[in-house]
């Protein structure tokens, strides 16, 4: 048994196929049916005078779906799908499937509804594969960086990112959060192991109904001791040039079926990332977009979506004003007003992808933002201790990896970045 690729790449001769049937079309004496497997497509001929009567009498009834195991002969044919078509020898059944529930044009909420039997369509498979590989890429990075792969807990006692998009469980009683970041958990183990990354799930009671937000997404996460704002940059910089030129080496398939313009891709790995101050920004809003916000305002996507739309390649947005981001960013020493954080936008309107700071090592300038925020100390005590036993300077991020899956794949909602989406309204299958 070879897989249909395999079987493309040899082009001639015996192949043994199986997959599930992709398409049939039945005339009197011939049945076409296109086999799939993960690996590609290919169209296979099933003729009357050549298979047996009972081979017959099952291409004859084959439904969408069915799973078979193919015998024949492989010859190039430009009219087929695939460029290639199988002469079929012989068939043999494996389950024959019910008549198939998704057929051409269903509404995305139908789609949605039978989201298990929509993964085997070529899209959802061709994101799932660039999926695949975007996660290699980043443990990757981070190994070949020398990081350790450390895990936090997804039940936590304390916030980090907001009281507003936590998920509060019983805890046998407790109340306890699920995890937004696994940040709080990860600065007490850089004191151990210096340079650490995970990529796990965060969770955000996020209400908001956006092509950007799900209630469960994949994070990947960063944190590193005795290193500051700068390089922190540069980390998120190589990180997605790192995982853009993987893609494009293993997936221009995958980008073919999904029409991704990769013209718009190849910038972000041959060019510098542009960096900015959040001011700057400001002030590039105001000339090139017509748009004024007044300082102190967090930008909004509608001024992040015109603010990018300068660029071909991720803007490094820089130097927040304090009130805007969150408690443990470090205050910006060359101006109290803004914090050392930043925010990484991606071209072509998808958004921020990658949130960032150096964390701030001044205990008593923590414990103050922590009680503006009406929380209480007294739970922050294990984190708190980070500053007390050998404190240094250290920083991270976090990145959505939905969000950059959705870039790199050009995707309309962030909804088809993971097999099954979770937001306010889908939570089935
Ligand atoms: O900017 P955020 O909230 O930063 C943190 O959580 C930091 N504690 C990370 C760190 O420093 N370790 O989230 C980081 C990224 C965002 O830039 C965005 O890409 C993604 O997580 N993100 C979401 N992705 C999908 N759905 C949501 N609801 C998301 N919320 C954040
Ligand atoms: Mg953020």
């Amino acid at each position: 048994m070879i897989s249909i690729q395999e079987a493309l790449d040899k082009r001639e001769g015996k192949v043994k196929l199986h997959g599930w049937v992709y398409r049939e079309r039945k005339s009197k004496q011939i049945v076409f049916i296109v086999l799939r497997d993960s690996s590609n497509i290919v169209q296979c001929i099933v003729k009357k005078d050549i298979v047996s009567e009972a081979e017959w009498n099952i291409a004859e009834k084959i439904l969408i779906e069915s799973a078979v195991e193919i015998e024949g002969e492989i010859k190039e044919d430009s009219r087929a799908p695939t460029g290639f078509e199988v002469n079929v020898k012989k068939l043999n059944l494996i389950s024959m499937a019910e008549p198939f529930p998704i057929n051409k044009d269903q509404s995305t909420e139908f789609l949605a509804d039978n989201r298990h039997l929509w993964l085997r369509s070529r899209k959802m498979t061709a994101i799932m594969k660039v999926r695949s590989t975007i996660f290699g890429a980043i443990h990757g990075f981070f190994r070949g960086k020398g990081f350790y792969e450390y895990q936090s807990p997804m039940f936590q006692s304390i916030q980090c990112e907001g009281g507003s998009t936590l998920f509060k469980l019983n805890y046998f009683g407790s109340e306890v959060f699920l995890a937004q970041t696994w940040q709080l958990y990860a600065e007490p183990a850089i004191f151990a192991l210096e340079k650490i990354y995970t990529l796990a799930p965060s969770f955000r009671a996020e209400k908001s109904k956006t092509s950007r937000h799900l209630t469960e997404y994949w994070h990947a996460e960063m944190e590193v001791a005795w290193e500051g704002f700068l390089e922190l940059q540069d980390y998120a910089e190589d990180l997605i040039k790192f995982v853009f030129k993987k893609v494009l080496e293993v997936n221009k398939e995958e980008l073919k079926i999904l029409e991704r313009d990769v013209s718009k891709l190849e910038p972000v790995i041959k060019k510098p990332f542009v960096r900015m101050t959040y001011t700057e920004a400001l002030d590039i809003l105001k000339k090139k977009n017509k748009m004024d916000v007044k300082w102190g305002k967090d930008l909004r996507t509608v001024e992040e979506d015109e603010l990018v739309k300068n660029y071909d390649v991720p803007l490094i947005v820089t130097c927040y004003p304090k009130e805007v981001k969150a408690f443990y960013m470090k205050e910006n020493p060359d101006n109290p007003k803004t914090v050392l954080g930043f925010d990484l936008l991606a071209p072509e309107g998808y958004g921020e992808i990658i949130g960032a700071s150096e964390r701030e090592v001044d205990l008593e300038k923590l414990k103050s933002k922590l009680e503006a925020e009406g929380e209480d100390l007294e739970n922050y005590g294990f984190y708190l201790d980070t500053r007390k036993y050998g404190s240094v300077q250290h920083a991270g991020f976090g990145m959505g990896v939905e969000r950059l899956i959705s870039w790199i794949c050009g995707l309309d909602n962030i909804k088809d970045a993971i097999a099954f989406p979770r937001t306010p309204l889908r939570y089935k299958p």
